[in-house]
């Protein structure tokens, strides 16, 4: 088929939206009544289905399995201050997962395809997205092959799906992160750019480490080096020193994350200094020991804003000062989140109603 098939809609006849304490919700645990499910056959996408959430059965060969053909976007949809619904940067998401779906010699999904389903679906459980200051409704879109074969090859069949968890916020805590300095979460010319599962799965390992040894989660550095900061956890990082606001630039190493990109965005229209270049764990070490470093903090769509309070490096706890109010990254999420909400002006076209 080349043209996209209407979406064929099976509705639960069994809302679990009032079991759900919409206050209390453990980040990817509560789900909401539909999924979005497209098959890839054929070298052609067939007929979008929505059906109420639930479990799947599936070879015990299928390729994904064994071999790691599977790719996931995160995003989310906003309750708006007229009561409506909104997706924030939904086709920057649709564009990063076909990128991710290239370097993972899967096929892309036509952009139509995509926004149809996730328009469909979130409209279909807009009674799920919570209004609460920094809630949201998360989506997880991904796809992974399907053939049930065990060579070694691109498999020939792949599935699209999308479901959707209502979320409070990600952490409620500023971070205590650590260098790794000996594991690393890619290499120049891998995959780190791409949101592979592969790329979570291996960094289970040295973030259980971080986590036994007393802290949230790892900043993650180069391969060669092991010196050079990439992202912080599953986020992208940035630091403030002297009013600036420095990231690493990116590479095929590290996430084109779409909160980065908006944060740096904001940064830009208000005037501030941006930097995307390298940053060394030495650099970070001397502006925090000369009382340089204001802040530092992951970015990403699952805990969008998540400050830094301890920096481990070599062995040695160092606490960075206190975020204020007036700080930019407290200002930064506030704004963020007052554009998502539509208490902001959009200027960048960033969100997109359901
Ligand atoms: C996101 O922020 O969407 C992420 O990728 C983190 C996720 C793996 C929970």
């Amino acid at each position: 088929m080349t043209d996209i098939l209407p979406i064929r809609t099976q509705r639960t006849t069994a809302s679990r939206l009032s079991e759900v304490d919409m206050n209390n919700i453990e980040f990817g645990k509560v789900f909401s009544d539909h999924m979005l499910t497209v098959d890839y056959v054929d070298g052609e996408w067939q007929e979008p289905q929505i059906l109420p959430y639930g479990d799947m059965s599936v070879s015990p060969a299928t390729s994904a399995l064994h071999y790691g053909q599977a790719i996931f976007e995160g995003m989310k949809a906003y309750r708006q201050a007229d009561g409506g619904v909104a997706l924030f940067r939904a086709r920057d998401n649709w564009a990063r997962l076909n990128a991710s779906a290239e370097r993972m010699c899967m096929p892309t999904i036509p952009e139509d395809l995509f926004m149809n389903g996730l328009r469909e679906l979130v409209r279909l459980d807009s009674e799920w997205v919570p209004g609460q200051q920094g809630c949201a409704l998360y989506i997880r879109p991904f796809m992974f092959a399907t053939d049930g074969f065990i060579g070694v090859r691109p498999s020939t069949n792949y599935r699209f799906m999308i479901f959707t968890c209502p979320t409070n916020p990600y952490y409620t805590k500023p971070l205590r992160s650590r260098f790794e300095q000996k594991y690393v979460r890619s290499v120049e010319g891998g995959a780190g750019y791409a949101k592979n599962a592969g790329n979570y799965g291996a960094a289970m390992l040295p973030t259980k480490l971080a986590v036994d040894a007393g802290y949230h989660n790892l900043i993650w550095t180069d391969a060669t080096e092991h010196e050079y900061v990439e992202e912080s956890g599953t986020m992208n990082i940035l630091f403030v020193i002297n009013g600036r606001v420095i990231t690493p630039a990116l590479s095929t190493s590290i996430l084109d994350g779409i909160t980065r990109r908006s944060v740096l965005q904001l940064a830009r229209d208000w005037g501030l200094p941006v930097e995307e270049r390298k940053v060394s764990g030495r650099e970070i070490l001397a502006a925090i020991e000369a009382g340089e470093l204001q802040e530092a903090f992951g970015v990403g769509t699952a805990a969008t804003i998540a400050p830094i309070a301890t920096i481990g490096y070599q062995g040695q706890d160092y606490d960075l000062p206190a975020l204020s109010d007036e700080g930019f990254c407290r200002r930064v999420g506030a704004e963020l989140e007052a554009i998502r909400t539509g208490r902001a002006a959009d200027a960048h076209g960033w969100m997109e109603r359901v």
